[in-house]
């Protein structure tokens, strides 16, 4: 059985003071949720602070990007030892604002990935099609892409630990969700493909979540499919009272 894991992605919000009091509000909103995980990406420099709020929580920490290499020359870049010092679990790689604004491409995606298994991060790995790939019925073929590209030379026994992200770009932010049936026929394919790269066993394991406009609203019918372990939450995981919402979703 594959524990949910619900995470929100702060993206470029909050200060240090704003995720502090936010993550004490929060954790006491969530202290008692069952069977699922619970994870805040947050802005680097807010991490370090809200480490120290949720020791002894529920709440696990998230970076929302790091570098491949592990220290040097690369300025305004993160290291996976600074990602781990601040407490985090987990790292998210790949996510489309990266992909599209700053330009990361597979080849470096599957670099960053290499690093994360190679330092024990948890990766949440970010796929997902744009609004013309799903129209012209080539969504399928777009995230068949881009398992092989950024899971090129990974082995099954991370794949197995790691999270996978669907975020459809046409979804994010936009208010507009993908419908629950959407969600899991590209998720199932998401599945099944890992299936085909690796094998069926690690196909079971790998946490796959859905991301584009979760809300408390709709999270339910979101987590009533079969093959959707939980959710990537961008604005609605910006106020404690909604987040928790969205985590005590059962
Ligand atoms: O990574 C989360 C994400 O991109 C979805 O954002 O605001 O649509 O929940 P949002």
């Amino acid at each position: 059985m594959r524990t949910p894991l619900m995470a929100g992605n702060w993206k470029m919000n909050k200060t240090v003071d704003e995720a502090v009091a936010m993550v004490k509000e929060l954790k006491d909103l969530v202290a008692d949720a069952k069977d699922v995980n619970v994870a805040i990406c947050a802005p680097a420099v807010d991490l370090y602070a809200m480490n120290e709020v949720v020791a002894d929580t529920n709440i696990d920490l998230g970076a929302q990007n790091m570098y491949y290499k592990e220290s040097g020359a690369y300025t305004a870049e993160l290291s996976p030892a600074m990602v781990k010092s601040v407490g985090c679990k987990y790292v998210i790689i790949g996510h489309s604002e990266r992909r599209e604004i700053f330009g990361e491409t597979d080849e470096l995606l599957n670099l960053k990935l290499k690093t994360a298994f190679a330092n024990d991060i948890t990766p949440i790995l970010c796929i997902g099609e744009k609004l013309a790939e799903r129209e012209a019925g080539v969504h399928f073929d777009r995230v068949k892409f881009q398992l092989a590209a950024d899971l090129s030379g990974i082995e099954a026994a991370d794949v197995k630990d790691m999270v996978l992200a669907y975020e459809p770009l046409w979804a994010i932010g936009t208010g507009k969700t993908a419908t629950p049936e959407q969600a899991e026929e590209i998720i199932a394919f998401i599945r099944e493909t890992v299936k085909e790269m690796y094998d069926a066993e690690t196909a079971e394991a790998v946490i796959i979540q859905y991301g584009g406009s979760v809300k408390p609203q709709n999270v339910k019918e979101i987590m009533a499919q079969p093959n959707i372990d939980g959710a990537l939450v961008g604005g609605a995981s910006l106020e404690a009272e909604s987040f928790s919402k969205i985590v005590n979703f059962k």
